[in-house]
């Protein structure tokens, strides 16, 4: 199994009814019943073929009844509210989409590919309340890295800017150093297309990346 994969399965909690929308190959769901921490799971896809992989995956659980795979948009097709539901490997404007047009599920486990601020705007502004909200990393050498916010609908929340820039427990001093790392490839990513951009306003655009960079960057070394 991917190390993403891994980790993901790691952080999802026990539920009655769980969702893994956007499933894929079902690696998430067989967790979830493999390891008894669901009643049922449904495995949905918007496309008839990447189901059948989870389908194929889980036809045991299947025949069951423990798992109920479902061709649909989001979470349009489930036929039950879900109380735990997973959205992983999708970009984060696509989950806020698939959210406006559902619900926020009780609890919510999110691995958005991009745009997570947008994706955590979307989330307090709804009054969610995000008890986890950190980066992590696949691989040593060439790192991948992958944010995941995990919460709740209810509760509420406060966010300041970096916040939903960053994510909060990148900041906290909670899980530092995956995103630490992340910040210092992108400053000196900056830094060098700096050094080849030569005046004009992508250069402008530039300094104050870099500047921002270097700001979190100490804001994390403070925590450390
Ligand atoms: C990159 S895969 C991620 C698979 C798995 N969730 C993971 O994290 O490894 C994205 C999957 O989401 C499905 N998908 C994309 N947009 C979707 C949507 N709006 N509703 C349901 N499924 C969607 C795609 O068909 C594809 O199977």
């Amino acid at each position: 199994m991917k190390e993403r994969i891994a980790h993901i399965c790691s952080l999802l909690p026990r539920a009655r009814v769980f969702a893994d929308i956007g499933c894929d190959h079902g690696y998430m769901t067989r967790y979830m019943l493999e390891n008894c921490l669901c009643e049922r799971a449904y495995i949905s896809d918007i496309s008839a073929e990447s189901l059948r992989k989870a389908e194929t995956l889980l036809k045991d659980e299947i025949a069951a009844g423990r798992c109920i795979p479902v061709v649909a948009y989001g979470m349009e097709g489930l036929p039950e509210p879900c109380d735990c539901v997973l959205i992983a490997g999708l970009g984060g404007e696509e989950i806020v989409k698939i959210l406006e047009r559902a619900y926020l599920p009780p609890r919510f486990v999110f691995q958005p590919m991009k745009n997570s601020e947008k994706l955590r705007r979307y989330l307090v502004a709804h009054g969610a309340k995000l008890e986890r909200d950190f980066t992590f990393c696949e691989g040593t050498v060439r790192r991948k890295y992958y944010d995941v916010i995990l919460g709740r609908a209810a509760g509420g929340d406060t966010y300041s800017e970096r916040e939903f820039r960053f994510g909060r427990d990148n900041l906290n001093g909670n899980s530092p150093y995956p995103f630490l790392y992340r910040a210092r490839e992108e400053l000196e990513k900056t830094e060098a297309r700096l050094r080849a951009a030569m005046q004009g306003g992508s250069r402008e655009a530039l300094l104050k990346r870099k500047t921002e960079w270097e700001e979190v960057i100490h804001e994390i070394e403070r925590t450390l």
